[in-house]
């Protein structure tokens, strides 16, 4: 039987990369696009490390919709995944413009194209931005959803209504949106992982890049939450165990076993960490200790929220494996690979 194909926009960043090495190990053919907008050339070269193989890249900007149709003329795929978005939440409120421009003009390219071409898969990168502050925790994918707090999330939000209205509206049309929590860590080869530019807003890059003396101290914004220990919860997830996850929801996509022509599963492990919890397991993994002291909340920061997984582990049959000790080990390995540290 010929081998699906899977177009993976972003597919040269962080998530993407990590989906990228999944799918072909599942035994999927792989057609990767990037413009490289907010990643590297190198992490495809990592991609290929690890797979001891080729991938069929283009370096195509997704707005770029005559470009695009190319890709979709060239290549037979009946899903995409698309990962190509801008992410930072803070840039987002400064330059909304530049969000909405760059999320939503190539989405919309690729929506397009998917139904011109009659390409009937689309797999969504969405977030647990979308539920803000939730009264009721954890979160089910009924939770509802409230108004986003940045530009960022809005785009996530119109992103989602945008890919239901169009399950409902055209025939051989289905889309899944995966809700991620926390993405944390790197492939344990530590030759692709995350690569920020610039000072990072995450709390996990501004770790290791704090261990590895880039950054002087790390700031624990707000230890004056309603939680445990006053900093904030949240689901870390393996990046790994993510990228397992897209493989799951194209499994379910390409084998027809989607129940609603639009489906939505939160990804994460439905337990809950707090900001110094991660800390401290970061340093014994690691064994080092980290430069940190408590610092004022972050605004727009919610003080909780953690995925119930219920409806991932029982319809994508996926559930996220990785320990928690073994990711952090990982990010700070590949921090290690980035910057030379023996
Ligand atoms: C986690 C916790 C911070 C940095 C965001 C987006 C989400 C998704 C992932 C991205 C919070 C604390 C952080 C630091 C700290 N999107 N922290 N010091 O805010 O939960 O989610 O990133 O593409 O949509 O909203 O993740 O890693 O920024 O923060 O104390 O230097 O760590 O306050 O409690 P967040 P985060």
């Amino acid at each position: 039987m010929a081998k699906e194909t899977v177009l993976v926009s972003g597919g040269a960043g962080y998530i993407g990369t990590h989906t990228t090495v999944a799918l072909v190990e599942a035994g999927y053919d792989v057609v990767v696009i990037d413009n490289f907008s907010n990643s590297e050339p190198s992490a495809i070269e990592g991609v290929e490390k690890i797979l001891g193989r080729k991938i069929t890249f283009e370096e195509v900007d997704t707005c770029d919709k005559e470009a695009l149709r190319k890709v979709f003329e060239r290549y037979d795929f009946s899903t995409i995944i698309h990962f190509a978005a801008y992410k930072a939440v803070g840039e987002s409120v400064s330059e909304p413009l530049k969000y909405y421009q760059n999320n939503l003009v190539s989405y919309m390219n690729i929506l397009e194209l998917m139904k011109e071409f009659k390409r009937p898969n689309v797999l969504f990168s969405s977030s647990a931005t979308v539920y803000g502050n939730a009264e009721v925790l954890p979160v089910t994918e009924q939770t509802p959803r409230q108004p986003a707090t940045s530009p960022y999330g809005n785009t996530k939000q119109i992103a989602e209504d945008i890919l239901r209205d169009c399950c409902n509206a055209y025939e051989n049309f289905y889309g899944i949106a995966l809700r991620y929590f926390n993405p944390v860590g790197s492939h344990p080869s530590a030759l692709i992982g995350e690569l920020p530019r610039g000072v990072p807003n995450n709390l996990v890059p501004f770790i290791t890049q704090t261990a590895a003396g880039i950054r002087e101290c790390l700031a624990v914004f707000g230890n004056d939450y309603d939680t445990p220990d006053g900093t904030c919860l949240r689901d870390f997830i393996d990046v790994v165990d993510l990228a397992k996850a897209h493989v799951a929801a194209v499994n379910r996509m390409v084998s027809g076993k989607m129940k609603e022509k639009y489906e939505i599963f939160n990804v994460g492990t439905g337990t809950p960490l707090s900001v110094l919890e991660l800390i401290t397991r970061f340093e014994k993994a690691n064994n080092l200790k980290l430069n940190y002291k408590i610092a004022a909340r972050r605004q727009g920061d919610v003080p909780a929220v953690w995925a119930d997984t219920t409806l991932a582990n029982n319809e994508l049959g996926w559930k996220a494996e990785r320990d928690i000790d073994d990711t952090l080990r990982a990010a700070w390995a590949w921090e290690k690979h980035v910057r030379g540290i023996k």
